[in-house]
């Protein structure tokens, strides 16, 4: 089966990430089922898409025909029966493995036997979800990242018992989308690119509570150097352009100098006992008064747009000039 042939998709959970998912899937021109538990949730998923497609119409990847079109397929339900008839599922309810595993027990009992179930789990190894499942060959990770209609990536995870085909299923359904898969061969905790991301966050801890850097000076020290090259060449591919004669001889002083702390930092312990937990409270490493948050949430998006709509510019130059 192709992609594009996938008539109903079951969205399970909609939430921050449940929203966007069932948002890109209708988008790509499928029937969407959009659970949740609560009406409420459901209401705020609708205003959330409708938000988030003004964005993409205003930096003009969305018209609004073809939004007002997608808004239309998506259907939302409290009741998980709805679920009958999907031939694809997005599960994105809370992290937490024990209701997810009953979740995919109770999903599996509703869809045919050939239906792939995806998980969105940003750690919970996919074999742990398998556990309960009577057909765990067709549960496999496809880890999205937030905001899920912007950002390219989904992960795509191979669980113990996940088959190659349904492995290869998936990421067609993420090309289909206009994403781009990476396959997780086994299924560490974190995947790839949260043990990435971590790593540094892990080191950003150690050059605050050790008095290297501000916080503002460690963000700033990260996006106007490093993190400047990543949207243009991955860390490996900008090892080989620097030489990896150069990158041995500083690994081989630096990584004994480098933070392998076992713990969170007291720092960020102590932040969130505090209640301190960053944008929507108020306050975490910096502060946000007033509706500040909020405002910074559509310029993150704007600009990841602008950034978005480069790399589209980007490919498709790329492909002419490759003749295709
Ligand atoms: N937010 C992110 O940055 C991000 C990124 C990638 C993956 N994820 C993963 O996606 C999943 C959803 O995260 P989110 O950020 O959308 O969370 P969220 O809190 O916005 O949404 C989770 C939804 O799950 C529902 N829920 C809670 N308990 C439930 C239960 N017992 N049964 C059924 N539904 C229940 C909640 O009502 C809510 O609507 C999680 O597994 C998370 O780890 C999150």
């Amino acid at each position: 089966m192709h992609p594009s042939d996938l008539q109903r998709i079951a969205v399970i959970g909609a939430g921050t990430m449940g929203a966007g998912i069932a948002q890109r899937f209708a988008e790509a021109g499928h029937e969407v089922v959009l659970w949740s538990r609560s009406a409420a949730t459901l209401q705020r998923a609708r205003e959330r898409i409708a938000k988030n497609q003004a964005l993409l119409i205003e930096g003009e990847l969305l018209t609004a025909s073809v939004a007002q079109e997608a808004r239309a397929r998506i259907r939302c339900t409290t009741d998980l029966q709805d679920v009958q008839g999907a031939d694809f599922v997005s599960e994105n309810v809370v992290e937490n493995a024990d209701v997810k595993q009953d979740l995919f027990v109770a999903l599996e009992g509703l869809v045919a036997e050939e239906v792939v179930l995806s998980s969105n789990t940003s750690g919970i190894p996919i074999t742990t979800l398998q556990a309960k499942c009577a057909r765990p060959q067709r549960i496999v990770g496809m880890h999205w990242w937030n905001p899920p209609h912007l950002i390219p990536l989904v992960e795509v995870t191979k669980g113990a018992q996940t088959s190659d085909e349904v492995v290869q299923f998936a990421c067609a359904v993420c090309r289909h989308l206009g994403k781009r898969p990476v396959i997780v061969r086994r299924d560490v905790p974190g995947f790839i690119g949260n043990r990435l991301q971590f790593a540094v966050v892990r080191e950003c801890l150690w050059l605050i509570e050790n008095g290297v850097a501000t916080p503002e000076d460690v963000d700033a020290a990260m996006q106007f150097s490093y993190g400047f090259r990543l949207p243009v060449l991955g860390p490996l591919l900008s090892n080989d352009l620097s030489g990896l004669d150069v990158i041995l001889t500083i690994a081989d002083y630096l990584f004994p100098a480098l933070s392998d702390a076992k713990e969170p930092s007291a720092m960020l312990q102590d932040l969130v006992a505090q209640g301190h937990y960053g944008a929507k409270t108020g306050k975490g490493w910096y502060e946000y008064p007033d509706d500040l948050a909020e405002r910074l949430i559509v310029e993150r998006d704007r600009q990841f747009l602008q950034l978005l709509k480069l790399n589209l510019g980007a490919m498709a130059r790329a492909k002419e000039a490759m003749g295709q």
